[in-house]
């Protein structure tokens, strides 16, 4: 049997144990995914190992750190700078990026995107960022904090005290505001004028109707949450955890199924 496992902190509200362990039994795959709580993100290989794992998903905090300690690391996956997902090939460990082509998938109903803001900072703000810019977007990052803004040097970047405002067809939350609590990804008067003139929003929370969503909602906006980012990501990274021979389509059928479980 292969064991499979979610890393990370918080993890107690990760559903990828129910995605993965649903579309391994129906497609009679003899493996088991489970998650762990990992305080330090620097023992994320040695831990794996420990646990005599054959592949794993990383998630906040430490899908940063988690870059370093790979053997090979996919190009998209370097460019972003962050890794979602990890394998065990010939004893080495190699990192890949599943939520940016995840999230492109998961916004195939927006069509073609010129231009978008992303709110944050972080590695799902690189992953969404990458993945726009990939796809022909023209993107502005919108951090709280001017730290991480230095690893975003080719894309407009801004903190809330020097935001100047902007239209933009795309306005993303990629911050965990909203997981556990009811507050913006950024001040009221920041946000609802890009929410009055934005055609989409994003919101990467998934566990529940956001207040981000909810004044998209209001302002006219079309809305997607992250249920089905979360859904793709999943799909791609289980197929790599078995060298791509399974069928997408087939994989997420059984996924789509867990969520309503
Ligand atoms: N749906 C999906 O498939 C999916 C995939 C990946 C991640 N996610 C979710 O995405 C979220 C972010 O993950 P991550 O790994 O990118 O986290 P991260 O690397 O820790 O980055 C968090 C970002 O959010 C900002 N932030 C945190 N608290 C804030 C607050 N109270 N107000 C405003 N900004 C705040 C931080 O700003 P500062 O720099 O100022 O601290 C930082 O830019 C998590 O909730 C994760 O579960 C969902």
């Amino acid at each position: 049997m292969r064991f499979f496992a979610v890393f990370g902190n918080p993890i107690k509200h990760s559903i990828s144990p129910r995605l993965h362990n649903l579309a391994l039994e129906r497609m009679g795959l003899d493996g088991f995914y489970t998650r762990v709580l990992l305080e330090d993100g620097n023992s994320l290989v040695s831990k794996f190992k420990s646990l005599k794992l054959s592949g794993a998903n990383i998630t906040i905090p430490h899908k940063e750190i988690a870059l370093n300690q790979c053997d090979v690391v996919e190009e998209n996956a370097l460019k972003i700078g962050s890794i979602n997902t990890i394998v065990l090939k010939n004893d080495q460990i190699y990192g890949y990026n599943t939520d940016a082509p995840g999230f492109i998938r998961s916004i195939e109903k927006f069509g073609s995107i010129k231009t978008a803001i992303v709110l944050g900072a972080g590695g799902t703000a690189k992953a969404i960022a990458y993945a726009l810019k990939n796809s022909g977007a023209s993107v502005t990052i919108l951090n709280r904090s001017k730290l991480r803004l230095e690893n975003f040097g080719e894309f407009k970047n801004f903190s809330w005290d020097t935001f100047i405002g902007g239209e933009f067809q795309l306005v993303a939350n990629t911050t965990p505001v909203g997981l556990n609590d009811d507050s913006l990804p950024a001040p009221i008067e920041i946000l609802e004028p890009l929410l009055k003139r934005a055609k989409f929003a994003f919101d990467v929370i998934y566990n529940r109707p956001t207040p981000f969503l909810n004044m998209a909602i209001l302002n006219g906006a079309i809305c997607k949450n992250g249920s089905d980012m979360l859904l793709h990501q999943a799909v791609l990274a289980l197929n790599l955890f078995y060298s791509n021979s399974l069928d997408e389509k087939t994989i997420e059928n059984h996924m789509r199924e867990a969520f309503s479980l």
